[in-house]
């Protein structure tokens, strides 16, 4: 199809570029890089989105960011200020936090998968609106289908109730592994809740140390376990 493009747009020869060849087999034998070169398709194919009002106000899209092939994934809500400037997630305060909380069982940012439901900011912060979290969520599951994480802590309501559709309130939900799909979801509290009382550090670390511990049944990489800050 692609060569058949290419001769109605006039083209009589293509470049041949034999390390591209290269390139392209072991991608194919990598599937850390055949997961790579899918989720940057997958970001090239949203990058022009406008199919709801967060897309016309956005600075920058923020797909998400982290290994390709990451053991365990960390979901939001969607973008805020700081993240729509710079176009990756979890950059902001409520950011700083989850971060110290991935250092805290042992992993680095570099080393798992940060995603939102939403890939555009919404006004002032304010939570996605149904319409907007179900035009987005395709995107997340296909990035969730690309990565394959065994484990997905989802952080607050709005990923814990969209990914598992539930009406259930975080408070009830957290702390308990749910199986969908594949994959174990845990949820916990959102950062930014805890900046508001971190008084709810001490359930968010029990989640961790929760999570840290299904690695190690699973045999998966996981480093030694921070005590709790
Ligand atoms: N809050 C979220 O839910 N996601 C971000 O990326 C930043 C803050």
């Amino acid at each position: 199809m692609h060569l058949e493009l290419e001769r109605s747009l006039g083209a009589e020869q293509l470049p041949f570029r034999p390390e591209r060849v290269k390139e392209l087999r072991a991608a194919r034998r990598n599937p850390a890089r055949r997961k790579a070169a899918a989720l940057e398709e997958l970001r090239r194919e949203l990058a022009p989105c406008c199919r709801c009002e967060l897309g016309k106000a956005r600075k920058n899209l923020v797909f998400g960011v982290g290994r390709p092939d990451a053991d365990l994934m960390f979901i939001g809500e969607g973008p805020g200020q700081q993240e729509d400037e710079q176009g990756i997630p979890f950059v902001g305060l409520a950011g700083q936090l989850l971060t110290k909380i991935i250092e805290a069982i042992g992993l680095t940012r570099d080393e798992v998968y940060i995603a939102n439901i939403v890939k555009c900011r919404p006004p002032g912060n304010r939570p996605p609106l149904p319409e907007e979290s179900a035009l987005c969520l395709p995107y997340l599951r296909r990035q969730i289908e690309i990565i394959r994480p065994r484990i997905i802590v989802t952080l607050g309501n709005v990923p814990t109730q969209t990914l598992l559709q539930t009406a259930a309130g975080i408070t009830k939900m957290r702390g308990i592994f749910v199986e969908r799909d594949g994959a174990l979801f845990l949820p916990t509290f959102h950062p930014a809740y805890l900046l508001r009382d971190p008084a709810k550090k001490k359930e968010v670390w029990e989640d961790m140390k929760t999570v840290w511990a299904k690695m190690r049944a699973l045999g998966l990489k996981i480093g030694e376990l921070k005590s709790a800050r």
